[in-house]
């Protein structure tokens, strides 16, 4: 009878091993990603499962992840009722695989497919996401993590991904609430969720050992919530921001903030002391810290006696030429208790009112949504500075797509993003080199911004 039971064991594991190898390809087969409707535990067990948009069944999507330098190539099959594309977030990427919906390429129409091919020359922590009708899309569950790994890979015991975002679910029926148009979300902050989580899941936990160095990474998926973090019971550094290695690790000791998509890559060691616990934290609506992501700590090994080594830079990091730099200017303005700007929409001139009954709220110099024309025709190689100035009372997450840029603060340079920050009356430079040519998009990631004005894009040449 043992016998029996043991070979039966035997044989299971054996088909799940066969199951686990990956499909032999033929030629020109690319794995396919599959958008589809689903259904994820999102809310606490007593709860019943939320319906989602997912890739392949998942929320968040299956990680994509691959070496410095490889090529990625995913099959988009769009089982939605909705047409749909996928939008890289981060990676410096050939101009015709942005994902882009009335851009890059047309939306991918349901029952329908699109190949995305492209080289990831950068190593980092990216995401990938639904770009037609992402207010909604990404809403609704379509993004998962794009790890990109160094060649040499740091000294860490474990890597964990951990995509922070929040769902606004009906409460009796845990359902996502599916008025997105809400012009209250649109003028405002955007649309905050009543339910936080991670890794599509409240009260996220992940086990460790004490004395354990772990590399976090992690991603603010959120449509418009800005994650103020802290870290109890792990101490060590941030390395990357946006994808991006610092060229000096920074050590972790005040609060983290990320905005919508941006990243940050921590390593840290798990110094929690026994009987003491580690988390991160996160600063609440009403104010109070509360556990954004538990560790369950288990055993003990010897804390490491070094501080983490600098990650290893990306190509094309050089800083930027400032004195020979284009310079240009963009004006953040409309939403609720804004100026009510004038604004220039479908190539009209009107005032706000007439804006706002067409469903613009924002504007970026001048401009509410996208137009034939880009914000800015540049050449390639061109090295360019772009004054920020937000006349709004609302935060903005602005994302250039295609290239990263360094903030400019009193001159200096900083850190390489894809993703900047600008807080309400705040003026804010950034500079970048127009290396990727293409249309690239820049937009807030409040994505009920980016739906309602604030989106334009750039040209390079
Ligand atoms: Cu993360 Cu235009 O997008
Ligand atoms: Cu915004």
């Amino acid at each position: 009878m043992t016998d029996f039971l043991l070979s039966r064991r035997h044989f299971l594991a054996g088909t799940g091993a066969l199951a686990m190898m990956p499909r032999v390809s033929f030629a020109a087969s690319p794995e396919a990603l599959t958008a589809r409707v689903a259904t994820a535990q999102i809310a606490p067990d007593s709860y019943p499962a939320t319906e989602v948009y997912s890739y392949g069944g998942q929320f968040p999507g299956p990680m994509i992840r691959a070496k410095q330098g490889e090529r990625i190539t995913r099959e988009l099959v769009n089982d939605l009722p909705v047409p749909t594309s996928i939008h890289w977030h981060g990676i410096r990427i050939d101009n015709a695989m942005d994902g882009v919906a009335g851009l890059t390429q047309e939306a991918v129409p349901p029952n329908a497919r699109f190949t995305y091919d492209f080289a990831v020359p950068d190593a980092g922590t990216y995401w990938y996401h639904a770009h037609t009708n992402s207010m909604e899309q990404v809403a609704r569950g379509l993004y998962g993590p794009l790890i990109i790994d160094e060649i040499d890979v740091p000294d860490v015991d474990r890597d964990e991904v951990l995509m922070l975002d929040d769902w606004r679910l009906n409460p009796e029926t845990a359902q996502i609430d599916p008025d997105f148009d809400f012009p209250m979300d649109r003028s405002h902050a955007g649309r905050y969720g009543n339910l936080i989580g991670t890794n599509g899941r409240y009260g996220y936990r992940l086990s460790a050992r004490r004395g354990e160095r772990l590399r976090l990474r992690l991603i603010n998926a959120a449509n418009a919530r800005i994650f103020g973090l802290k870290l109890q019971g792990l101490t060590g550094w941030t390395v990357a921001l946006d994808g991006m290695p610092l060229a000096t690790p920074e050590p972790v000791d005040s609060e983290i903030v990320l905005a919508p998509a941006q990243r940050v890559d921590l390593i840290v060691d798990v110094t929690a002391a026994e009987g003491e616990e580690a988390m991160i934290l996160r600063f609440d609506d009403d104010e109070q810290w509360r556990v954004q992501v538990g560790f369950d700590l288990s055993g003990i090994t010897a804390i490491r006696d070094t501080a983490s080594a600098p990650l290893p830079p990306n190509p094309g990091m050089e800083p930027v030429d400032l004195a020979r730099a284009t310079q240009l200017e963009m004006r953040m303005e409309g939403g609720a208790m804004g100026n009510m700007p004038m604004g220039r929409m479908n190539g009209q001139m009107m005032g706000f009112r007439e804006m706002v009954s067409g469903g613009m709220y924002w504007t970026l110099a001048g401009v509410a949504g996208m137009e034939e024309a880009p914000f800015a025709s540049l050449s390639k190689g061109e090295h360019v500075r772009l004054k920020l100035i937000n006349d709004t009372i609302f935060p903005h997450a602005m994302h250039l797509h295609g290239q990263h840029f360094r903030e400019i603060t009193d001159g200096k340079q900083g850190p390489m993003r894809d993703t900047l920050l600008s807080l309400p009356g705040e003026t804010t430079e950034i500079a970048f080199v127009a290396d990727n040519p293409g249309k690239w998009l820049f937009h807030c990631h409040m994505l009920g911004h980016a739906a309602t004005g604030m989106t334009t894009w750039i040209n390079v040449s």
